[in-house]
């Protein structure tokens, strides 16, 4: 096949006609380039969505033929999860609120005495959730290659004590978007009897994700960040420790039988299965939009789609290596792997500065911060020197500390060229004419004050 034919248009999201006002007044179409925050929903998503809403009734508490079919409907929608992630026989798929709720989950249930192996560059997400949980914890330094973050897995295992050990890795980082090395990380793992959790929040919405040939033992990822921002969430995996552990919730939904005792107390029997973390009424429309994403992600096909994502990329990365004022940040080097995600600085300028300008000035969404990946972030700051502050941190500091930041930008499916051209456009002129409008810092928030003349940099 060739690359022509490969390349597809943007598949259809909603928003793609929202119009913006800019500080001007003008109005114009919004580029959403923050998707690895929340992507748009996809049009089939919500087509899909909207059509089930009319039967949407209680799920596996319910006698009528609504909740039959809802129940049915979230059922099914598990069995599609499933084959979206090509699981082994045996796994099962948990909906939670979102990949946090997933990894929490995971925390809550895995043996006493687990300890658990991090890379200190992870999301918040998957960093922080097993001390949380009480659970002993390896923060791995940051590595500056794949191949180092192998070797110091290795490592790190080789020393550890017996007893029951998990990885919790990334895929792709929310912060570089570059891609970790999962299959050599898991067989390293797996070799040193430990088990592997996939962070997949930021994977699964760019890449066909196989757990069988992963061998990951467990995957979480978002549904708002797979374009179906229904509130649901996926933990998917093996079923020995969800089985073993103490459900998640206590409450309806989770329980066989539940019994008065003579003396008084309640005797409960909890269901195996994805039920036993499922207590309370759970979220249909929210399982069954990950459902409908999914299968609009595999039927549009992740080839095409991932090609045209790289041709965006390539296109992102020329253009701004052709401004010397802009330095992109990664962790493993220039031109690594990597998905729709990129962080960078402007020399002398403030990135919540930045964000502000490209949001009033040429109706752009990126996002500027420490992107709950702190240690990230600040390792890949360490050696920048520069961070005028002209319109505050978003971030706390602490008193004389330096307000560090950096600017993301992110797209995926549903991204035309054109976003990505205005925003090289947006990048060119800022940096080489200033802001057209001077900005205030009202409540940690960059806001548009008066028009300035071009040419010179706007002060705060
Ligand atoms: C890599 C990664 N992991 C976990 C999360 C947490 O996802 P959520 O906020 O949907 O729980 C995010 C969110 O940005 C992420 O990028």
């Amino acid at each position: 096949m060739s690359l022509a034919t490969e390349i597809r248009t943007p598949l259809a999201v909603l928003g793609a006609d929202v119009q913006v006002p800019l500080a001007s007044g003008e109005k114009v179409g919004y580029a959403a380039l923050d998707y690895a925050a929340s992507s748009p929903a996809l049009q089939r998503v919500w087509d899909d969505v909207a059509a089930y809403a009319p039967y949407y009734g209680s799920v596996h508490r319910g006698a009528g033929y609504l909740s039959q079919l809802s129940t049915d409907l979230f059922e099914q929608s598990r069995r599609t999860v499933g084959e979206f992630l090509d699981l082994r026989e045996g796994d099962q798929v948990v909906f939670t609120r979102a990949t946090t709720d997933s990894l929490n989950l995971l925390a809550s249930a895995v043996p006493a005495g687990t300890r658990v192996f991090a890379f200190e560059t992870e999301h918040h997400a998957s960093l922080l959730p097993w001390a949380h949980a009480g659970l002993d914890v390896t923060y791995l330094r940051a590595p500056r290659s794949r191949a180092e973050a192998v070797a110091a897995l290795d490592a790190a295992l080789a020393e550890a004590p017996e007893g029951p050990k998990l990885l919790c890795v990334t895929g792709a980082s929310n912060v570089t978007g570059e891609l970790w090395p999962v299959a050599e990380l898991t067989a390293t793992a797996h070799r040193h009897g430990a088990r592997v959790v996939l962070d997949a929040a930021q994977l699964a919405p760019h890449h066909r994700v196989s757990v069988r040939e992963l061998d990951v033992d467990w995957i979480a990822f978002s549904g708002h960040k797979i374009y179906a921002p229904f509130g649901a969430g996926v933990l998917a995996g093996r079923a020995d420790w969800l089985d073993a552990a103490e459900p998640y919730l206590a409450g309806g939904g989770a329980t066989r039988t539940v019994a008065r005792e003579a003396d008084g107390s309640v005797a409960v029997q909890w269901h195996t299965g994805p039920a036993r973390h499922e207590a309370g009424s759970p979220n249909v429309i929210g399982a069954y939009a990950i459902a409908s994403a999914c299968r609009a992600l595999t039927e549009a096909g992740f080839d095409g789609l991932e090609a045209r994502e790289q041709q965006l990329i390539a296109r992102l990365t020329a253009g701004l290596a052709e401004i010397p004022q802009v330095k992109v940040l990664n962790l493993f080097g220039e031109g690594s792997a990597r998905v729709g995600v990129l962080s960078f600085v402007v020399r002398d300028w403030n990135s919540s500065h930045f964000s502000a300008a490209l949001s009033a000035e040429y109706g752009i969404g990126v996002r500027d911060g420490l992107f709950c990946a702190h240690p990230l972030v600040r390792t890949l700051l360490g050696d920048e020197d520069e961070a005028p502050s002209e319109c505050g941190a978003p971030e706390p500091s602490l008193p004389g500390e330096r307000s560090l930041n950096a600017i993301r930008v992110s797209f995926g499916a549903g991204t035309p060229d054109e976003h990505v051209d205005r925003f090289l456009t947006a990048v060119r002129e800022l940096v080489t004419e200033g802001a057209a409008w001077n900005y205030r810092n009202e409540g940690g928030r960059c806001v548009a004050t008066v028009q300035v003349e071009r040419g010179r940099r706007a002060e705060g």
